[in-house]
């Protein structure tokens, strides 16, 4: 196995910690830099378990600041990079759009301009979404050629950003991979998505707000299905293509609370029914794509992934990890994991 020095952004967020502690735990010999500057969605107690690794270092800084993007990359000699630091929020997008250009789309600029004069034979892999695509009706699948239609700043501030990845490849002869990657759960997502805020509403006994009419529908897959499709496409993807990533798994939101529901009133040991009382149905949000779909057979059938968890099995692990991990959970609605890496690494 050749060593390698990746430098994965966005490592101490939801789906880039599974990636790093996979890549940690199973490629002993290459070496694991994960760059974050730790927004609110950035907690570095989702690594706990792999800080002391030889292979692993944590560096907290901004993919918006070009000149210390530059420094990092020709000190630690990287030689490839797994792309995921981002605003992730739809709703905070509508909110505030400007964070997201500069994140999303300057941040993955300054990245690629500092990675391109690095001159490796390396790859830039871009995490990407399936909201580039757009929103479909009751039929059909986003494929690698669907023609992209992004619909909120969120997946237009990350359509522009695959179109700049694109682009470098051609003008500069870049090497990258994207992959385009449906909804995902599971273990250290912010609870202000809408599988983690329903089940620490249900535990508090809080309202779970159903946008609109609880129709839409979302393709959910298990996170650590997706890191598993990030190591495939990175190990054995061709460069300069396109991968989309699916469950397999269409819920309207409304079935995928009322499963939620169930489960809950069984692991608490609640009358069943009792969660299914907190659903109340709120004001949409503005611009809300109706649904979306992955066809991910190039991925499996080019590469040979699929997804190992079902949804009964992935919802199982997810409910039981925030039910064992109320302490994270406490955290972070506090804002309090925001001191751990003060505690952790300044004084060191
Ligand atoms: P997240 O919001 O949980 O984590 C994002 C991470 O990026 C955080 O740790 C944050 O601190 C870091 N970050 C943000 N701005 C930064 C900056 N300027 N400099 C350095 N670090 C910064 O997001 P997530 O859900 O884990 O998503 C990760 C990636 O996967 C994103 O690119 C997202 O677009 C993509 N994606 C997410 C989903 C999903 O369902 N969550 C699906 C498909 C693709
Ligand atoms: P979300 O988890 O924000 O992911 P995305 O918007 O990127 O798909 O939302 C998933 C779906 O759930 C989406 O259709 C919006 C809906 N939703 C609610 O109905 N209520 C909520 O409180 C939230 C956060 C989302």
């Amino acid at each position: 196995m050749s060593t390698k020095t990746i430098l994965i952004t966005g490592g101490a967020g939801f789906i880039g910690s599974h990636v790093v502690r996979r890549f940690v735990v199973q490629y002993p010999d290459y070496n694991i830099v994960n760059l974050d500057v730790l927004t609110y969605a950035g907690n570095l107690e989702n690594l706990r378990d792999i800080e002391g690794k030889p292979n692993y270092t944590f560096i907290k800084a901004d993919i918006r600041n070009q000149s210390e993007i530059v420094k990092i990359l020709h000190e630690y000699r990287i030689s490839d990079i797994i792309h995921l630091a981002a605003e992730s929020h739809v709703d905070r997008s509508i909110a505030n759009p400007n964070a997201f250009v500069e994140t999303n789309v300057m941040g993955t600029v300054f990245l690629m301009n500092a990675f391109k004069d690095l001159k490796t034979s390396g790859v830039f892999f871009h995490i990407s979404t399936d909201e580039v695509y757009g929103s479909l009706g009751e039929t059909g699948y986003f494929t690698e050629s669907t023609a992209y239609d992004p619909r909120s700043p969120y997946s237009a501030s990350k359509a522009s950003s695959d179109h700049f990845v694109r682009a470098y490849g051609n003008s500069y002869g870049l090497n990258f991979l994207i992959s385009n990657c449906s909804n995902n759960y599971g273990p250290n997502q912010f609870p202000e998505k809408l599988i983690p805020l329903v089940i620490n509403n249900i535990q508090y006994r809080k309202a779970l707000p159903i946008y609109g009419d609880g129709q839409y529908t979302r393709d959910w897959l298990y996170v650590e299905d997706h890191a598993e499709a990030i190591d495939v496409i990175f190990h054995k993807g061709k460069h300069g293509e396109t991968y989309n990533i699916g469950g397999d798994n269409e819920l309207k939101n409304i079935e995928l609370v009322r499963a939620i529901c169930a489960e809950m009133d069984v692991r608490l040991s609640r009358e069943k029914g009792s969660s299914e009382e907190l659903i109340t149905y709120v004001k949409d949000r503005p611009g809300h794509d109706r649904r979306y779909a992955i066809d991910s057979s190039k991925l499996k059938n080019e590469l040979g992934w699929k997804p190992q968890h079902d949804f009964s099995e992935g919802i199982k692990l997810t409910i039981d990890w925030y039910l064992e991990n109320s302490r994270w959970l406490a955290h972070v609605t506090s804002g309090e994991y925001q001191t751990y890496y003060e505690e952790q690494y300044l004084k060191r």
